[in-house]
């Protein structure tokens, strides 16, 4: 009975969430969670979306539904944004979705019915829901090593062997671009290795891309996608605007999908429709007619690439500026997007927490863009302290 039921470890990350709202210490450094934070610690409303939601709301006339896709007309607007040249093609559908994590689980259990004992190769550490997510379409996970926490250095043999191993059908999860947690992708060279290995196994790529723009700028960031479409028959692309559009409680992303044929295409995109009326029947609509409104003007949307620019230009000015902290932190500098790892025990997070007013999610990840530009050099000493540095 439900009073049986045994009680659940809380997701970490939104523990996190919890405690540092929690405390007041003045001196509080939140890196947790991965929201962007402008030179001053605020998460503002971007420009081009406060401004858009003032059209909304003078003009919006009905709260009607819109149906299962959502909003067409942003995902027809957002398509040549992620898809590039290969928005064209009419073997690729995509429909609105709530976050990334709507896509990813529309996609994964699109997998399950689709061809049931695929596995899907991870590499760790990834997102800490990405696993859950892919359990519960009820799919097996095989685990690799995407990174060396020792070395800071991404293990791309390993995963290349163990892309080279996996049985036709299986399913590679790749993060688009600034990986979630380590900051470490793929070179453009070893996207066409893995895109090689995946078309040669038969394998059935999966990219989960939420930071598009954070890492080299929007086109650049989705190169590894478009190399990966390129070769590639069928593809999943699981996509989320909670960053890129700063919209994150308001939950939008797109779920993409790419066949061999426009024919099976349509069909697979019935069964996603089918599985996501299960699941929440329609997508909410708020940030994504927004988005629709700023990509839709074309003044609007220049402008919103620049505000993706000056997010893009802090991030990156904060890893030169940790890189040249200290020499141990040298690696910040090489990663991409909003996250790397600390060499750091859960023990030094605790402490760091309880000492410093630093809150870090249990792996040593950091949300680098979570320093205001007066924290930046605390922070630093503090994590040199705990690591003995
Ligand atoms: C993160 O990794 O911090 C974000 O993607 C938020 C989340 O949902 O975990």
């Amino acid at each position: 009975s439900i009073a049986d039921l045994a009680p659940v470890k809380s997701d970490s990350l939104l523990a996190l969430i919890d405690l540092a709202n929690a405390d007041k210490r003045p001196e509080k450094i939140d890196v947790g969670v991965g929201v962007y934070r402008d030179s001053s610690g605020a998460t503002p409303i971007l420009k081009v979306i406060k401004e858009a939601e003032r059209r909304l709301l003078e003009t919006q006339e009905t709260k009607s539904y819109l149906g299962g896709r959502g909003d067409v007309r942003f995902a027809e607007l957002l398509a040549p944004i992620l898809l590039g040249e290969h928005s064209s093609d009419e073997r690729i559908a995509g429909i609105q979705t709530p976050g990334g994590c709507g896509a990813l689980t529309l996609g994964f259990h699109l997998i399950k019915a689709a061809n049931p004992g695929a596995r899907v190769l991870v590499g760790t550490p990834t997102w800490p829901n990405h696993a859950p997510i892919i359990r519960g379409c009820e799919l097996e996970i095989v685990e690799y090593r995407h990174y060396d926490r020792a070395s800071r250095q991404l293990c791309f043999d390993e995963m290349a062997e163990t892309v080279k191993s996996a049985r036709p059908g299986d399913v590679v999860l790749l993060h688009g671009c600034c990986h979630n947690p380590t900051g470490a992708d793929l070179d453009a060279q070893q996207w066409a290795e893995i895109t090689a290995l995946i078309v040669g196994r038969g394998l059935l790529p999966v990219v989960d891309i939420a930071y598009q723009g954070f890492g080299d700028g929007l086109d650049p960031d989705a190169a590894g996608l478009r190399a990966i479409l390129d070769a590639c028959d069928t593809v999943i692309v699981a996509q989320s605007c909670d960053k890129n559009f700063g919209v994150y409680r308001d939950r939008v992303g797109s779920v993409w999908i790419k066949t061999a044929s426009t024919s099976s295409t349509a069909t697979a995109m019935g069964h996603i429709l089918q599985i996501s009326r299960e699941m929440w029947s329609m997508p909410p609509d708020h940030a994504a007619a927004a988005i629709r409104i700023v990509l839709d003007d074309a003044k609007l949307s220049a402008d919103w690439r620049v505000e993706l620019d000056g997010m893009r230009g802090r991030i990156a000015s904060l890893r030169q500026r940790l890189a040249a902290a200290d020499p141990q932190f040298g690696y910040i500098a090489e990663q991409k997007g909003m996250f790397s790892m600390l060499p750091v025990t859960p023990e030094q997070v605790v402490r760091l927490r309880e000492t410093h007013a630093i809150y870090m999610a249990d792996s040593g990840r950091f949300n680098i863009c979570g320093l205001s530009d007066e924290q930046v050099d605390r922070f630093a000493s503090a994590v040199l302290e705990a690591i003995g540095g």
